[in-house]
């Protein structure tokens, strides 16, 4: 059986979307829904200015809270920017790094990504963090290259306690917000590819208990067939994080 090893997470990312009001309307709405399945990680990203309404909406359930990104320092002239000393002092649990927006849309490197990543985790905060390959990338044949080039940078210098910390989310891009998911065998395809890298990078065994999330047009009909796929431990979904009953059908999903 797939999934002995490894806890499942199930992440929604709301990106620009859902003020505190909406934020406070669907976790009412939502925590109920999944009572029934408490063995799975359930987290919630919602905008900075949300943050504060979900984790009073979320206190004393099972529903954890992150937010979607953060800057590496402490405090500082940082105009705009969220640090990790805030994110604790609100009660965030996780942090998403290196999405594909944030890469693509707003230009950060792996580098930029890699300093966020060891400063979340000097601050007890669990970082998500992307992976995935363009379009242009895949067609070109170098999925692979790209995906060990993210995890050699963004992961450089870590310990394998720290690796422990980190949650990874596998996103091609060409699959997020497009409705084009990756087939199971796609999707497989690299997660193992990642699973058996990281053994290299951090030694065999290393990466046997790490939580690989699959993200990119994750929807309640295309997720029992990723789920089932024995190294697509969870998802990260965006659209279909938006609206309880979806979010909560692709929580609640079992392998067919
Ligand atoms: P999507 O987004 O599910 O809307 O494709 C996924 C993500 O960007 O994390």
């Amino acid at each position: 059986m797939a999934h002995q090893k490894r806890k499942l997470i199930i992440a929604g990312n709301w990106k620009m979307h859902m003020g505190p009001v909406g934020t406070r309307a669907f976790i009412k709405a939502f925590v109920p829904m999944t009572a029934a399945s408490p063995e799975r990680e359930l987290i919630v990203f919602p905008p900075f200015i949300s943050l504060p309404a979900a984790l009073e909406a979320a206190r004393g359930t099972h529903l954890r809270i992150g937010a979607q990104n953060m800057h590496h320092e402490e405090s500082g002239a940082y105009t705009g920017e969220i640090s990790p000393v805030m994110l604790r002092e609100l009660g965030c649990t996780h942090v998403i790094l290196g999405h594909s927006e944030r890469r693509h849309v707003f230009g950060e490197s792996d580098a930029f990504i890699h300093r966020k990543v060891i400063a979340a985790l000097a601050h007890s905060l669990s970082p998500v963090l992307c992976i995935g390959e363009l379009l242009a990338e895949r067609e070109a044949g170098r999925t692979m290259e790209v995906v060990q080039r993210q995890l050699d940078m963004g992961l450089a210098g870590l310990d394998t306690e720290q690796l422990g910390q980190v949650i990874l989310a596998y996103e091609p891009v060409w699959a997020i917000g497009t409705g084009k998911t990756a087939t199971p065998e796609i999707a497989q395809e690299v997660h193992a590819f990642v699973r058996w890298y990281l053994d290299r990078l951090f030694g065999p065994g290393a990466a046997a208990a790490m939580s690989i999330l699959y993200g990119g047009s994750v929807k309640r009909d295309n997720a029992a067939g990723l789920i089932a796929r024995e190294d697509i431990d969870g998802f990260l979904v965006g659209g279909a994080s938006l609206k309880p009953e979806d979010f909560c059908a692709i929580a609640a999903v079992d392998a067919p």
